[in-house]
Order: C-alpha cells, then sequence, then structure tokens
C-alpha cells in the first residue's frame, strides 16, 4: 500500500515537537547524566585536523577572501569539489556541475523549489522510513510527498512499491543512502533496478535526488555506490558537516550529474534559485575551509567500534536490530508497538533516542552513536534493564533477532 500524505505543518511537527519537549524534561532531570542517543550531535566536537583548517583559514586571510561570493560559491572550491567527485563517482563532473548551499537541508530546498517552480502540484516519492525533513519541506513547497515503504525488517528499496508510487504527476524521487535512519546501503542491483524503473515507467522524466551524506561512514563488508553511476536524470546531495562533524557550520552541495539533460539549463537554474531565495549560498569562510576538509583523512573505525558495542548489547538483550552498514545509527525495533511510548520509557531512565514516528514509519527507534563512548555504553546497559520491564508488560512485541541477519 503507497501512503498518500497531505497533512499540515502542525501534524507534520507534532512528533517532531513532542520529542523535543520529552528531550527538554529528561535534560532537566538529569542534567549532564543523561546518555543522549537522540540528535547525531558529536559530543566529542570535530577531529583535530578539521579545527587546524578552520584556524589556519583565518590566518592566512587575504583581505578579499571574507567578502560576498558568486551564487553557486567559489569556482575554486567548487573546481576541487567536481574533481574529487569524478574520482570516486566516475563521472566527468566539471566545476559548475556543483552548487555550493548552507548544508543539505538548503540543497534539497532548492531542489525541490525547481521541481515545484516547474510544475506546482508535482508529486515526489519518498521511500520510507526516511530522514525526517523531506516530508516537511516538499509540504511546505505544495508539493505531495508519496511515501513509499522500504521492505519490512530489512529495509531494502521496494522497487514494487516504488514502480506503483510512479503517476502522471511524478516529477522526482528522493532517498539517503547510505540511510538515514536505518543504516541501509543499497546495492549496484537495487539502484540499477530503480534506474531501470525510473526509465521504463517514465522514460527518464523523474529526477532522482540522491542524498549522499553519510556516504563518508561506510563500514567494512559494504561498499557505497551512488545511483548518478546509473541513472542520468540524478542531482546528488551532499553535507560536510557529517564526516567533519561540522554540523553547525551548514556547508554542503548539490551535485548535477554530468549526464542530466539539458545541463547548462538545470545549473543555471539552480545557481538562481540560490540567489532568489536569498540565503542559500554558505559563508564564505566555510567555502575557504572546504579546500582543505577534501584532504582530511576521515576515520569511522570509532563509530563502528560503538555499533558493535550496542549491536551486540541489544541483541544479547532480545531486540530485533538489522546491522547498519554505514551512518551513525541502529534503528533496532521496539519491543512495544508505540514506539513513542518506548521512547519515553527511556527517557523517564536517562536515555535519549528518537522514535520512528519522526521518520515518517512506525514501530522502531533510532539511536545515534554520537555521544561519548561512556554514555553509548550506560544507554545500552539501561536497554537491556527496559526491555525486561517490557516483557511484563501485555503489549511487548517478540521478536527473533536472527531473522534479520
Ligand atoms: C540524510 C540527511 N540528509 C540531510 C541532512 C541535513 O544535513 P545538513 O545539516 O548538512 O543540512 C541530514 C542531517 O542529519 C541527514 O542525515
Amino acid at each position: 500500500m503507497i501512503t498518500d500524505l497531505s497533512q499540515t505543518m502542525d501534524s507534520l511537527m507534532y512528533p517532531q515537537e513532542r520529542y523535543e519537549r520529552l528531550a527538554d524534561i529528561a535534560y532537566r532531570r538529569s542534567g549532564p547524566d543523561l546518555c543522549d542517543l537522540g540528535y547525531a550531535n558529536f559530543h566529542g566536537g570535530p577531529p583535530p585536523a578539521v579545527l587546524e583548517i578552520l584556524r589556519d583559514c583565518l590566518e592566512d586571510m587575504r583581505p578579499l577572501d571574507l567578502q560576498y561570493t558568486p551564487y553557486g560559491g567559489a569556482v575554486i572550491t567548487r573546481r576541487l569539489i567536481a574533481e574529487r567527485l569524478r574520482h570516486s563517482h566516475g563521472l566527468p563532473f566539471g566545476w559548475r556541475n556543483v552548487i555550493l548551499t548552507p548544508g543539505a537541508m538548503a540543497a534539497l530546498n532548492i531542489l525541490f523549489r525547481a521541481i515545484a517552480a516547474e510544475d506546482s502540484s508535482a508529486e515526489v516519492i519518498v521511500p520510507v522510513p526516511c530522514w525526517l525533513d523531506y516530508v516537511l519541506y516538499l509540504n511546505n513547497l505544495g508539493l505531495r510527498p508519496v511515501l513509499a515503504p522500504l521492505s519490512p525488517r530489512t529495509f531494502r528499496l521496494d522497487l514494487n512499491r516504488i514502480a506503483e508510487a510512479i503517476s502522471g504527476a511524478t516529477r522526482a524521487i528522493v532517498f539517503s543512502q547510505p540511510a538515514n535512519p536505518t543504516g541501509a546501503i543499497y546495492s549496484r542491483e537495487e539502484l540499477c533496478g530503480l534506474a531501470d524503473i525510473l526509465r521504463t515507467r517514465a522514460g527518464n522524466r523523474i529526477l532522482l535526488i540522491s542524498d549522499e551524506c553519510h556516504r563518508d561512514t561506510v563500514f567494512p563488508g559494504s561498499r557505497f555506490v551512488s545511483p548518478a553511476e546509473f541513472y542520468d536524470n540524478t542531482c546528488i546531495v551532499y553535507s560536510f558537516g557529517k564526516a567533519f562533524r561540522i554540523q553547525g557550520q551548514r556547508t554542503g552541495y548539490i551535485a548535477v550529474s554530468p549526464g542530466i539533460g539539458n545541463q547548462e539549463g538545470v545549473v543555471r537554474n539552480l545557481e538562481r534559485l540560490c540567489r532568489a531565495t536569498g540565503f542559500c549560498t554558505p559563508t564564505s569562510l566555510m567555502q575557504l575551509a572546504v579546500r582543505g576538509l577534501l584532504s582530511v583523512e576521515l576515520d569511522a573505525a570509532p563509530i563502528l567500534r560503538r555499533r558493535n558495542m550496542m549491536l551486540e548489547a541489544l541483541r544479547a538483550a532480545g531486540y530485533e536490530a538489522a546491522p547498519s552498514e554505514g551512518t551513525y545509527f541502529l534503528y533496532p525495533a521496539s519491543p512495544v508497538p508505540d514506539d513513542f511510548q518506548f521512547v519515553e520509557m527511556l527517557a523517564g531512565n536517562g536515555v535519549l533516542t528518537l522514535p520512528a514516528s519522526v521518520f515518517h514509519h512506525r514501530g522502531h527507534f533510532r539511536v545515534s552513536l554520537t555521544a561519548p563512548d561512556s554514555h553509548v555504553e550506560r544507554a545500552a546497559q539501561t536497554l537491556a534493564a527496559v526491555i525486561g520491564q517490557c516483557r511484563s508488560s501485555r503489549n511487548y512485541v517478540s521478536r527473533r533477532t536472527k531473522a534479520v541477519g
């Protein structure tokens, strides 16, 4: 079943605002002892190499370095990113294919605005669970999100559901991978299958928005592949906030696939939208910093260690939890049907996690592994104790971990 959604801002914001009230109470109750595994804020701050680059940018500053940059961003920065993308994605990106934005949120909004400008009642397919704000942005711009569930428990792309969701009004599909909240990485076969469907059912007219914010955090045994390799009508969205741990510095980009039709027109339109919105260029300081950030070696090992520890503890305690293949997250099943009620129980015991309802889904909760080791370890003990309390409740949902693999 494809869920059709036309909700008001109030109902879309409800789970998030309810969570924020809960977080506020939990912080007031537990203070610094609270194990905050809710939002993906890095409690340890950015790596030293990133801080050094930011310091160097200020020290080596030339007089015009902090003045206006062109819409779309400084050419040198765009050129360096394009060069990187040519290597990582194997496609001939040029500097104009890269449009710098203040983070991925702005990149998504610019792309959605471009769609709305062409067709104000367009539909956009969103596989769910999804990153929390896609639906909010689409709704805010008057576009119609059409939710297409991922396959239950394993969270793979369900190509049949996506095919069913395509209508004459579909203009785009948007998803993240490595996926937030599930941590899934889609295989070449899944992405080729998706590209085939988009080509055969809609003759390439559907824009694929590939949100690659988490592509730098991939665990051994998995490999990230961009759908841009298989489908020309693709725009990539990226954020420097994640792997570099500077989410508040609001820096990211859209990369327009070199294979897209009317490339010149698409790029010009996106640059113009950056201007027309008036708030869609990152600060000049961050555009300078990006030039250095591109050479920082990223290390996913600390996250992998926490992921392994938490996964083992969750499974030992009886939770159903698929191993994430990347990202900072685990997305276990809630042992009671109401995921919000479960998240409230955890918060009452000093552990914050995000309920599935903020991801347009049910029956799960997201654990972020960005808290300090000691908090992740304590949270694992609390989760084991709380499932024990749930077992004695008549609402307890018994699920076997081994079915997930
Ligand atoms: C999948 C995904 N997309 C977009 C964003 C927004 O990124 P940014 O903070 O760079 O705007 C996030 C942030 O959590 C994310 O996880």
